[in-house]
Protein backbone atom coordinates (compact mmCIF):
# COMPACT_ATOMS: atom_id res chain seq x y z
CA UNK A 1 0.00 0.00 0.00
CA UNK A 2 1.18 3.45 -0.53
CA UNK A 3 1.86 5.92 2.05
CA UNK A 4 -0.89 8.33 1.51
CA UNK A 5 -3.47 5.27 1.38
CA UNK A 6 -2.09 3.85 4.73
CA UNK A 7 -2.05 7.22 6.28
CA UNK A 8 -5.57 7.89 5.29
CA UNK A 9 -6.28 4.25 6.52
CA UNK A 10 -4.96 4.91 9.90
CA UNK A 11 -6.53 8.56 10.80
CA UNK A 12 -9.82 6.59 10.59
CA UNK A 13 -8.89 4.07 13.08
CA UNK A 14 -10.27 5.17 16.96
CA UNK A 15 -7.22 4.37 18.80
CA UNK A 16 -7.63 6.79 22.10
CA UNK A 17 -5.39 7.45 24.58
CA UNK A 18 -2.92 5.01 24.55
CA UNK A 19 -1.46 3.11 27.65
CA UNK A 20 1.67 4.52 29.43
CA UNK A 21 3.57 1.34 28.61
CA UNK A 22 3.74 2.12 25.28
CA UNK A 23 7.04 3.29 24.42
CA UNK A 24 6.33 3.34 20.91
CA UNK A 25 3.08 3.18 19.24
CA UNK A 26 1.24 4.35 15.80
CA UNK A 27 1.54 8.10 16.46
CA UNK A 28 5.08 8.35 15.45
CA UNK A 29 6.18 6.64 12.28
CA UNK A 30 8.19 3.98 13.83
CA UNK A 31 9.02 0.72 12.49
CA UNK A 32 7.75 -1.54 15.21
CA UNK A 33 6.09 -0.87 18.55
CA UNK A 34 7.43 -1.06 21.94
CA UNK A 35 5.37 -1.91 25.23
CA UNK A 36 7.44 -1.80 28.23
CA UNK A 37 7.04 -4.89 30.29
CA UNK A 38 9.50 -3.55 33.40
CA UNK A 39 11.93 -1.28 33.70
CA UNK A 40 14.89 -2.62 31.99
CA UNK A 41 12.85 -4.73 29.37
CA UNK A 42 10.81 -3.66 26.39
CA UNK A 43 8.92 -5.74 24.12
CA UNK A 44 9.21 -4.94 20.58
CA UNK A 45 6.59 -5.85 18.10
CA UNK A 46 6.67 -6.03 14.26
CA UNK A 47 4.79 -8.06 10.93
CA UNK A 48 5.76 -8.15 7.16
CA UNK A 49 4.82 -10.03 4.65
CA UNK A 50 4.74 -10.19 1.05
CA UNK A 51 4.33 -12.12 -2.89
CA UNK A 52 7.69 -13.49 -4.05
CA UNK A 53 10.23 -11.21 -5.30
CA UNK A 54 12.68 -13.70 -6.96
CA UNK A 55 11.98 -17.28 -8.43
CA UNK A 56 14.24 -18.95 -6.18
CA UNK A 57 11.45 -19.86 -3.42
CA UNK A 58 14.49 -20.91 -0.24
CA UNK A 59 16.14 -17.23 -1.37
CA UNK A 60 12.62 -15.43 -1.10
CA UNK A 61 12.34 -17.11 1.89
CA UNK A 62 15.93 -15.58 3.13
CA UNK A 63 14.84 -12.48 1.45
CA UNK A 64 11.26 -12.85 3.39
CA UNK A 65 12.40 -13.36 6.66
CA UNK A 66 15.38 -10.85 6.69
CA UNK A 67 12.76 -7.84 5.75
CA UNK A 68 10.72 -8.54 8.82
CA UNK A 69 13.37 -9.55 10.96
CA UNK A 70 14.64 -5.56 10.17
CA UNK A 71 12.47 -3.50 11.63
CA UNK A 72 13.13 -4.97 15.10
CA UNK A 73 17.31 -4.25 13.97
CA UNK A 74 16.24 -0.06 12.74
CA UNK A 75 14.16 -0.14 16.76
CA UNK A 76 17.68 -1.42 18.15
CA UNK A 77 16.28 -4.75 19.85
CA UNK A 78 17.34 -8.08 19.38
CA UNK A 79 14.72 -10.75 17.82
CA UNK A 80 13.58 -13.93 20.29
CA UNK A 81 10.46 -15.55 18.77
CA UNK A 82 8.91 -15.65 15.07
CA UNK A 83 5.99 -16.96 13.53
CA UNK A 84 5.97 -17.47 10.15
CA UNK A 85 2.54 -16.31 8.11
CA UNK A 86 2.60 -18.02 4.54
CA UNK A 87 -0.49 -17.66 1.99
CA UNK A 88 0.06 -20.35 -0.50
CA UNK A 89 -1.54 -22.30 -3.14
CA UNK A 90 -1.25 -26.31 -2.61
CA UNK A 91 -1.22 -26.42 -6.66
CA UNK A 92 2.65 -25.08 -6.23
CA UNK A 93 3.47 -27.88 -4.26
CA UNK A 94 4.49 -28.19 -0.82
CA UNK A 95 8.18 -29.14 -1.95
CA UNK A 96 8.13 -25.35 -2.90
CA UNK A 97 6.03 -24.30 0.40
CA UNK A 98 9.18 -26.04 2.57
CA UNK A 99 11.84 -24.57 0.77
CA UNK A 100 10.64 -21.10 1.65
CA UNK A 101 10.28 -21.94 5.34
CA UNK A 102 13.52 -23.16 5.31
CA UNK A 103 15.44 -19.91 3.80
CA UNK A 104 13.31 -18.11 6.32
CA UNK A 105 14.02 -20.78 9.05
CA UNK A 106 17.98 -20.20 8.34
CA UNK A 107 17.62 -16.13 8.65
CA UNK A 108 15.60 -16.17 11.88
CA UNK A 109 18.16 -18.96 13.07
CA UNK A 110 21.15 -16.72 11.97
CA UNK A 111 18.99 -13.58 14.05
CA UNK A 112 19.91 -16.00 17.13
CA UNK A 113 15.70 -15.85 17.60
CA UNK A 114 13.24 -19.03 17.82
CA UNK A 115 10.36 -19.69 15.43
CA UNK A 116 7.48 -20.58 17.52
CA UNK A 117 4.71 -21.25 14.97
CA UNK A 118 2.76 -19.92 12.42
CA UNK A 119 -1.00 -19.59 10.20
CA UNK A 120 -0.97 -20.70 6.81
CA UNK A 121 -3.89 -19.79 4.36
CA UNK A 122 -4.98 -21.20 0.72
CA UNK A 123 -4.58 -18.12 -1.70
CA UNK A 124 -4.05 -17.93 -5.15
CA UNK A 125 -0.70 -16.00 -4.86
CA UNK A 126 1.80 -16.95 -2.41
CA UNK A 127 2.76 -14.66 0.06
CA UNK A 128 5.41 -15.27 3.23
CA UNK A 129 6.69 -13.40 6.13
CA UNK A 130 6.83 -13.37 10.19
CA UNK A 131 5.40 -11.57 13.12
CA UNK A 132 8.50 -10.61 15.11
CA UNK A 133 9.17 -10.02 19.10
CA UNK A 134 12.28 -8.93 20.37
CA UNK A 135 13.32 -7.18 23.45
CA UNK A 136 14.88 -3.84 23.45
CA UNK A 137 16.37 -1.68 26.34
CA UNK A 138 14.16 1.05 27.12
CA UNK A 139 16.79 3.69 27.34
CA UNK A 140 18.48 2.88 24.19
CA UNK A 141 15.36 2.21 21.83
CA UNK A 142 16.44 3.61 18.33
CA UNK A 143 13.47 5.98 17.08
CA UNK A 144 12.43 7.04 13.36
CA UNK A 145 13.44 10.59 14.87
CA UNK A 146 15.79 12.34 16.54
CA UNK A 147 18.31 13.46 14.77
CA UNK A 148 20.09 16.50 15.35
CA UNK A 149 21.30 19.54 12.76
CA UNK A 150 24.85 18.54 12.01
CA UNK A 151 24.59 14.81 12.08
CA UNK A 152 24.95 12.61 9.33
CA UNK A 153 23.00 10.35 7.11
CA UNK A 154 24.43 6.96 6.59
CA UNK A 155 22.71 4.18 4.39
CA UNK A 156 23.76 0.61 5.07
CA UNK A 157 22.90 -1.38 2.08
CA UNK A 158 23.07 -0.11 -1.68
CA UNK A 159 19.81 0.88 -2.99
CA UNK A 160 17.80 -0.67 -6.60
CA UNK A 161 16.00 -3.74 -5.50
CA UNK A 162 12.09 -2.34 -6.55
CA UNK A 163 13.76 -1.40 -10.12
CA UNK A 164 15.88 -4.57 -9.97
CA UNK A 165 12.61 -6.96 -9.39
CA UNK A 166 10.46 -5.15 -11.94
CA UNK A 167 13.55 -5.72 -14.52
CA UNK A 168 13.59 -9.57 -13.47
CA UNK A 169 10.02 -10.16 -12.74
CA UNK A 170 9.98 -8.80 -17.41
CA UNK A 171 12.52 -11.15 -18.39
CA UNK A 172 15.29 -7.96 -18.65
CA UNK A 173 17.53 -9.77 -15.94
CA UNK A 174 18.25 -12.88 -14.96
CA UNK A 175 18.45 -13.63 -11.41
CA UNK A 176 22.12 -14.48 -11.89
CA UNK A 177 23.00 -10.84 -12.44
CA UNK A 178 20.39 -10.07 -9.73
CA UNK A 179 22.65 -11.86 -7.44
CA UNK A 180 24.24 -8.98 -5.21
CA UNK A 181 21.18 -7.56 -4.81
CA UNK A 182 19.49 -11.00 -3.75
CA UNK A 183 22.41 -11.37 -1.40
CA UNK A 184 22.25 -7.87 -0.29
CA UNK A 185 17.92 -8.48 0.85
CA UNK A 186 18.80 -11.27 2.34
CA UNK A 187 21.71 -9.93 4.67
CA UNK A 188 20.28 -9.35 8.18
CA UNK A 189 20.58 -5.79 9.39
CA UNK A 190 21.93 -7.00 12.71
CA UNK A 191 25.23 -5.85 12.66
CA UNK A 192 24.18 -2.13 11.36
CA UNK A 193 21.88 -1.95 14.32
CA UNK A 194 24.65 -3.15 16.57
CA UNK A 195 27.39 -0.51 15.40
CA UNK A 196 24.71 2.36 15.50
CA UNK A 197 24.12 1.27 19.00
CA UNK A 198 27.73 1.32 19.88
CA UNK A 199 27.98 4.61 18.01
CA UNK A 200 24.87 6.35 20.26
CA UNK A 201 23.18 7.02 17.25
CA UNK A 202 20.38 9.67 17.70
CA UNK A 203 17.86 8.09 15.04
CA UNK A 204 17.56 5.26 13.14
CA UNK A 205 14.87 3.57 10.40
CA UNK A 206 15.07 0.69 7.38
CA UNK A 207 14.59 1.30 3.99
CA UNK A 208 11.33 -0.57 2.74
CA UNK A 209 8.59 0.19 0.49
CA UNK A 210 8.22 3.75 0.83
CA UNK A 211 11.68 4.52 -0.73
CA UNK A 212 14.57 6.46 0.45
CA UNK A 213 12.51 9.54 -0.08
CA UNK A 214 9.68 8.32 1.97
CA UNK A 215 11.71 6.30 4.56
CA UNK A 216 14.02 9.55 5.58
CA UNK A 217 10.71 12.05 5.59
CA UNK A 218 9.93 9.53 8.40
CA UNK A 219 12.86 10.92 10.12
CA UNK A 220 12.37 14.45 10.11
CA UNK A 221 9.96 16.50 12.50
CA UNK A 222 7.19 18.41 11.08
CA UNK A 223 9.58 21.45 11.22
CA UNK A 224 13.14 22.96 12.09
CA UNK A 225 14.70 20.03 10.65
CA UNK A 226 15.67 19.17 6.83
CA UNK A 227 18.42 16.85 5.07
CA UNK A 228 20.26 17.12 2.27
CA UNK A 229 21.35 13.90 0.57
CA UNK A 230 24.21 13.82 -1.52
CA UNK A 231 22.71 11.71 -4.92
CA UNK A 232 26.15 10.70 -6.36
CA UNK A 233 27.11 9.36 -3.17
CA UNK A 234 24.38 7.38 -3.01
CA UNK A 235 25.36 3.04 -3.00
CA UNK A 236 23.98 1.53 -5.95
CA UNK A 237 23.06 -2.40 -6.70
CA UNK A 238 24.82 -3.56 -9.90
CA UNK A 239 22.76 -2.71 -12.96
CA UNK A 240 19.80 -0.78 -11.09
CA UNK A 241 20.96 2.33 -13.26
CA UNK A 242 20.68 0.56 -16.63
CA UNK A 243 17.52 -0.77 -15.44
CA UNK A 244 15.91 2.34 -15.05
CA UNK A 245 17.02 3.68 -18.44
CA UNK A 246 15.07 0.67 -19.92
CA UNK A 247 12.09 2.84 -17.64
CA UNK A 248 12.30 -0.56 -15.32
CA UNK A 249 10.40 1.43 -12.44
CA UNK A 250 7.51 -0.57 -10.31
CA UNK A 251 3.99 1.31 -10.01
CA UNK A 252 4.85 2.21 -5.52
CA UNK A 253 7.54 4.59 -6.92
CA UNK A 254 5.20 6.64 -8.45
CA UNK A 255 2.34 6.89 -5.74
CA UNK A 256 5.83 7.66 -3.43
CA UNK A 257 6.90 10.42 -5.78
CA UNK A 258 3.10 12.03 -5.63
CA UNK A 259 2.98 11.74 -1.89
CA UNK A 260 6.84 13.25 -1.47
CA UNK A 261 7.00 15.39 -3.87
CA UNK A 262 6.12 18.37 -1.96
CA UNK A 263 9.04 17.75 0.74
CA UNK A 264 11.69 17.24 -1.84
CA UNK A 265 13.83 19.51 -3.43
CA UNK A 266 15.18 18.18 -6.91
CA UNK A 267 18.21 20.56 -8.64
CA UNK A 268 16.95 21.26 -11.94
CA UNK A 269 20.10 19.27 -13.55
CA UNK A 270 19.23 16.14 -11.84
CA UNK A 271 19.90 13.35 -14.07
CA UNK A 272 16.03 11.49 -14.19
CA UNK A 273 17.95 8.43 -12.66
CA UNK A 274 18.34 9.89 -9.35
CA UNK A 275 14.68 10.72 -9.36
CA UNK A 276 13.76 7.39 -10.04
CA UNK A 277 16.03 5.98 -7.02
CA UNK A 278 14.93 8.42 -4.71
CA UNK A 279 11.22 6.91 -5.02
CA UNK A 280 12.13 3.41 -5.58
CA UNK A 281 10.20 1.10 -3.48
CA UNK A 282 12.83 -1.20 -1.58
CA UNK A 283 12.43 -4.64 0.06
CA UNK A 284 14.98 -5.56 2.81
CA UNK A 285 16.61 -2.31 2.27
CA UNK A 286 19.77 -1.18 4.49
CA UNK A 287 19.23 1.09 7.51
CA UNK A 288 19.38 4.79 7.37
CA UNK A 289 21.40 6.28 10.15
CA UNK A 290 21.55 9.58 12.19
CA UNK A 291 24.42 9.94 14.00
CA UNK A 292 27.27 12.60 15.37
CA UNK A 293 30.27 13.35 13.18
CA UNK A 294 32.00 12.38 15.98
CA UNK A 295 30.36 8.91 16.24
CA UNK A 296 31.55 8.11 12.72
CA UNK A 297 35.09 6.17 14.01
CA UNK A 298 33.11 4.10 16.46
CA UNK A 299 30.49 3.49 14.29
CA UNK A 300 33.21 2.10 11.65
CA UNK A 301 35.05 0.52 13.76
CA UNK A 302 32.17 -1.56 15.96
CA UNK A 303 32.51 -3.82 12.90
CA UNK A 304 34.40 -5.38 10.15
CA UNK A 305 32.55 -4.04 7.03
CA UNK A 306 32.53 -6.18 4.16
CA UNK A 307 31.29 -3.07 2.22
CA UNK A 308 31.91 -0.07 4.30
CA UNK A 309 28.00 1.83 4.28
CA UNK A 310 28.11 5.17 2.98
CA UNK A 311 27.18 9.07 4.17
CA UNK A 312 24.84 10.28 2.12
CA UNK A 313 23.78 13.29 3.54
CA UNK A 314 23.49 15.72 6.41
CA UNK A 315 21.06 17.39 8.43
CA UNK A 316 20.65 20.64 9.00
CA UNK A 317 18.63 23.39 10.73
CA UNK A 318 15.53 24.62 8.68
CA UNK A 319 12.12 25.96 8.95
CA UNK A 320 10.17 23.54 7.00
CA UNK A 321 10.69 19.83 6.54
CA UNK A 322 13.11 19.33 3.31
CA UNK A 323 14.48 16.31 1.68
CA UNK A 324 17.26 18.46 -0.48
CA UNK A 325 19.22 16.71 -3.00
CA UNK A 326 22.46 18.10 -4.09
CA UNK A 327 23.93 17.14 -7.60
CA UNK A 328 27.23 17.98 -8.69
CA UNK A 329 27.40 16.18 -12.08
CA UNK A 330 30.84 15.55 -12.06
CO1 LIG B 1 10.72 -0.45 8.72
CO1 LIG C 1 7.55 -2.82 8.18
Amino acid sequence: MGPEDLEKVLRLLPLGESREEVLVGLDTPDDAGVFLLDAELGLVQTVDFFTPIVDNPFRFGQIAAANALSDIYAMGGTPLTAMNIVCFPCSLGMDMLAEILQGGLEKIKQAGATLLGGHTVDDEEPKYGLAVTGRVDPGRILRSRGAIAGDLLVLTKPLGTGILSTALKGDFLTEAEMEPAIEGMAELNRDASRSALAAGAHACTDVTGFGLAGHLSNMLPERGLSCRIHAEQLPLYPKTRDMAAMGMLPAGAFKNRDFLMGWVALPCNLEDFYRDILFDPQTSGGLLIALSPDALDTFYNELDWSRRPEVIGEFFESEGRLIEVNYENG
